[in-house]
């Protein structure tokens, strides 16, 4: 294989992964729905007493997300956020925080 091709091969697989490292909405949704529907209800909307998180800034569902998932307290009931953001990776929060900004339910 030509060093051309060997070099276009390793650039379009670096592209085509992008996604794979952030800001991918539909892996944001998929992730969404398997474990914060239960509490904040179709795309965030929230649900009885959990908070609608749709709609907010990227910036800002992320550092609430990563500051649950350092245990560090945001308000009264952060306990129950500190267990489900615990498993979440920096990829995952951004994915979320992605699909949350602009998510809608129908
Ligand atoms: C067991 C119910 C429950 C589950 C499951 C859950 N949450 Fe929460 N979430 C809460 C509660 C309760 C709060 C308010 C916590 C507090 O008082 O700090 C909250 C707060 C938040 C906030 C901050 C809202 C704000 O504006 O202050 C975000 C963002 C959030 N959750 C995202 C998520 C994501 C993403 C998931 C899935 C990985 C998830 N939550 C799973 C109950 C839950």
């Amino acid at each position: 294989m030509s060093k051309f091709i060997r070099s276009s091969l390793v650039l379009l697989f670096i592209i085509s992964s992008g996604t794979a490292f952030g800001n991918d909405i539909l892996a944001g949704e998929k992730r969404y729905k398997k474990t914060c529907i239960n509490c904040h209800g179709p795309a965030g909307k929230g649900a009885a007493s959990y908070p609608k998180i749709s709609g907010n800034d990227v910036s800002y569902t992320k550092s609430k997300l990563e500051a649950y998932r350092a245990r560090i307290k945001q308000g009264p009931n952060s306990s129950l956020m500190f267990m489900f953001a615990k498993p979440l990776s920096d990829e995952e929060i951004q994915n979320l925080a992605t699909y949350l900004k602009d998510a809608t339910y129908n």
